[in-house]
């Protein structure tokens, strides 16, 4: 088994605000993004699938169209925009990065060849802070 790591870059917008709560609870627990009037991250996804490389290829998967996969599913929908606002499958959700890397892999997953497995989205919201989703 091999894994295969593809990594992608995205810039958006969010804010994480809890409407049921104060605005000193949502400034206590979400700090500067509950910020009104939103404020940017840059992203750093990395998306890993695993497999067995092929007899005739030696890959695992065609890495043009894995990444085209991405592109097209997950950072076409997400660069340059507002999360809470733009993405749909960001509707109704709050905009964290857990909750982020989890909606990507529902994206991502049913565009994958059924002769790989998702693995793991790892999404980098700063330099120091990253959640990674398994799928479970
Ligand atoms: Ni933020």
């Amino acid at each position: 088994m091999v894994y295969l790591t593809r990594k992608e870059h995205f810039n958006a917008a969010h804010k994480l605000y809890n409407a049921a709560w104060s605005i000193e609870k949502n400034e206590m627990m979400f700090g500067a993004c509950a910020n009104e009037n939103w404020h940017g991250h840059n992203y750093d996804l990395y998306v890993t699938i695993k497999g067995e490389p092929d007899v005739n290829t030696g890959f695992i998967m065609d890495v043009k169209v894995f990444s085209k996969i991405i592109k097209e599913y997950a950072v076409d929908k997400l660069d340059h925009k507002n999360l809470n606002l733009d993405v749909d499958f960001m509707k109704g959700k709050m905009c964290s990065t857990e909750n982020l890397a989890m909606a990507i892999w529902q994206e991502i997953e049913p565009h994958l060849p059924k002769n790989v497995t998702l693995h793991c989205i790892k999404l980098y919201e700063t330099a120091r802070i990253y959640v990674e989703y398994f799928g479970e």
